[in-house]
């Protein structure tokens, strides 16, 4: 396993957040959920900006690229045809001393869904939490689909799904969005949105979760265009984590195997993030084939051919997926922006989050909280928040507040003091080099928009 570049273990990772209001665990008060997290609100704030950057960068950047948002549940005949109800499931097992359930391929430490060769595999693996040798039961199929009822009877005809990807909704609707834009191929639909798991071992802190939220982007391709998009798709996926500030040592692909595939892909690669735990999956890319219109095409007895006027042709697109989750991508977020460093004689905790993402954006400190200088943060305040996060606090030794903000990462820090009632300036410091700038209350608000356009 390479070593991490990150300075953070789990532990501190998973008690950082918690301590500086990024995620808390769901439920706390009655001892938590497995699987389930919330966040917070710097936690809620780098979302947001995580997730508007994403659609920056896939939706409004690209011509060809629409959104849309459809519902988390649907007619379960969808989930039939995506051939869900089927195959979304993972291999489990029990440990028949110490009754433990374990997610049979990462006991056996192999990537496959083949339930013989697991078996193979556990039979010379000792139970990780007990240690018992020869212990486990044979490997069988879990569904991870939540399940639920739609009205007020619960019974077989009433049987609903969560949605497990927010792809399904988005090849249900390809036809309607192809019609009213216009579009003609490639083109891709985009969607951020909730998704539902029941992991058999979520954990990790928010690595593998049962509540989780997606972004993914399903481009309809020519098949003989599948391969060049697959791999402009790949790049650009790589691209953007890098820009939202993910340093390339702690990135690199990895290209699926036969049986490390889902059921519906003809290739796979992996963006990997190099967690504490090693390098695992952020970013999924796939060439999902013809296999989801077609499937869609059988079920509901719809045409979704397409027509190439240029050539005459007739054909079921194909589909490349980029598909990405905000939550891991938020605590490789957080782990690549940590910093600590001496100054002064102390340690500085400084988050260097990217401008774009950071949770709050700016902070305006009075030197004193006397009401006359209160009364003038109060308006600087009044001036730059709106189009931005901006915290306002007056609350203990201006230190203490500085080494505050470097904690949740915001770039510029406002300090209000005496000399700004006389000469209506304000002094500036920047996070990551702690240089001060006294700029005029007047310029502040064009200084910002300057310093923080991307
Ligand atoms: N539509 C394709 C799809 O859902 P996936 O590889 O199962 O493919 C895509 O999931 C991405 O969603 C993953 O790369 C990961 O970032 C995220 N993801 C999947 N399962 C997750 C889980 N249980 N908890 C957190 N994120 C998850």
């Amino acid at each position: 396993m390479n070593e991490s570049k990150n300075k953070l273990s789990m532990e501190e990772l998973t008690s950082y957040a918690k301590r500086r209001g990024f995620v808390f665990q769901a439920s706390e008060l009655y001892g938590g959920i497995g699987g389930f997290w919330d966040l917070g609100p710097y936690g809620a704030e780098l979302a947001d900006n995580i997730k508007s950057s994403w659609w920056k960068f896939f939706v409004y950047k690209n011509a060809n690229v629409v959104g849309v948002n459809t519902t988390i549940i649907q007619n379960p005949k969808l989930w039939k045809a995506s051939g869900h109800i089927d195959t979304f499931v993972d291999p489990m097992v029990d440990c028949k001393e110490c009754k433990h359930r374990f997610r049979a391929d990462h006991v056996a430490g192999i990537d496959t869904n083949d339930l013989k060769k697991l078996d193979e595999k556990l039979k010379e693996t000792a139970c990780p939490n007990c240690g018992a040798k020869y212990s486990f039961t044979p490997a069988r199929t879990f569904q991870m689909m939540f399940k639920t009822y739609v009205g007020p009877i619960e019974d077989d005809a009433n049987v609903a799904y969560l949605r497990p990807e927010t792809a399904g909704g988005i090849f249900a609707q390809y036809e309607n969005v192809r019609e009213t834009t216009r579009k003609k191929l490639p083109f891709g639909i985009a969607q951020i949105g909730k998704a539902f798991r029941n992991e058999i071992t979520p954990g990790d802190f928010i690595f593998r979760l049962r509540e989780l939220t997606q972004m993914e982007l399903e481009v309809f391709v020519h098949p003989k265009q599948a391969k060049d998009q697959y791999d402009e798709w790949k790049q650009k996926c790589m691209d953007w984590v890098q820009s939202i500030g993910l340093s390339k040592e702690n990135l690199q692909y990895h290209d699926h195997a036969d049986d490390e595939r889902a059921h519906y892909a003809e290739a796979s690669v992996d963006i990997q993030y190099n967690y504490p735990f090693g390098f695992k999956e952020l970013y999924g890319i796939a060439n999902r084939t013809d296999y989801d219109l077609s499937a869609h095409a059988k079920e509901s007895g719809k045409d979704l051919t397409y027509f190439d006027e240029a050539t005459g042709e007739r054909f079921i697109p194909y589909v490349i997926e980029p598909s990405v989750g905000v939550e891991r991508l938020l605590m490789a977020v957080m782990l690549d922006a940590y910093d600590e460093e001496e100054v002064g004689g102390e340690k500085r905790v400084v988050m260097r989050f990217k401008p774009e993402i950071a949770p709050v954006k700016a902070a305006v400190l009075p030197l004193s909280k006397k009401p006359e200088l209160s009364g003038l943060a109060k308006d600087v305040f009044a001036k730059i928040a709106g189009d931005y996060n901006v915290e306002y606090d007056e609350t203990q030794s201006i230190g203490k507040r500085y080494r505050r903000q470097d904690e949740i990462g915001t770039p510029f820090c406002i300090t209000v003091d005496f000399d700004s009632l006389e000469d209506k300036a304000v002094t500036v410091r920047e996070r990551d080099t702690m240089k001060q700038e006294r700029i005029k209350i007047e310029e502040l608000k064009a200084y910002l928009d300057e310093k923080l356009k991307y």
